[in-house]
């Protein structure tokens, strides 16, 4: 890893770390944290095309503090491109959301989505492939 991308990395985690901070609830039964439904284990996707992501919306909580999503790809248990999010700006009750995974993502077997409003969660480990 040469200097550059290490301090971008550690920007990106200083940044993802006080976002987290920021979006943390007040009252504790305001988060929301919907699962991931699609992809899940099993899902292939090729790198450079579209797909819906999708989560349970059946359980919403009255009041949600932060209605605005973000979807970010993950790989193991890393987050990447978190300075450019697949998605974000929708509204997380909409239950999905339609996603273009970047042309240039090295294929793998280990890649997840994480959804972002109150709170994160990710969805199962799926392939991205050429
Ligand atoms: C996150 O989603 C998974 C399914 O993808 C679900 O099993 C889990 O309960 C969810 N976590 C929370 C905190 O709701
Ligand atoms: C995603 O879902 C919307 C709404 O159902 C649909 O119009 C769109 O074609 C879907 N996109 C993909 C890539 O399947």
């Amino acid at each position: 890893m040469n200097m550059t991308s290490f301090a971008k990395t550690f920007i990106l985690t200083i940044i993802t770390f006080l976002t987290l901070v920021a979006a943390a609830p007040v009252n504790p039964r305001d988060v929301y944290v919907p699962p991931v439904l699609y992809p899940h284990q099993g899902t292939v996707w090729r790198r450079g095309s579209t797909h819906n992501v999708t989560w349970d919306t059946s359980n919403p909580p009255k009041q949600i503090t932060n209605r605005k999503g973000m979807i970010v790809l993950a790989k193991g248990d890393r987050l990447i491109g978190l300075d450019h999010p697949l998605a974000q700006g929708f509204d997380v009750l909409n239950g999905r959301q339609e996603v273009t995974i970047p042309a240039d993502t090295e294929p793998g077997n280990d890649y997840s989505v994480v959804l972002f409003g109150d709170s994160g969660n990710n969805s199962q480990r799926f392939t991205i492939t050429k």
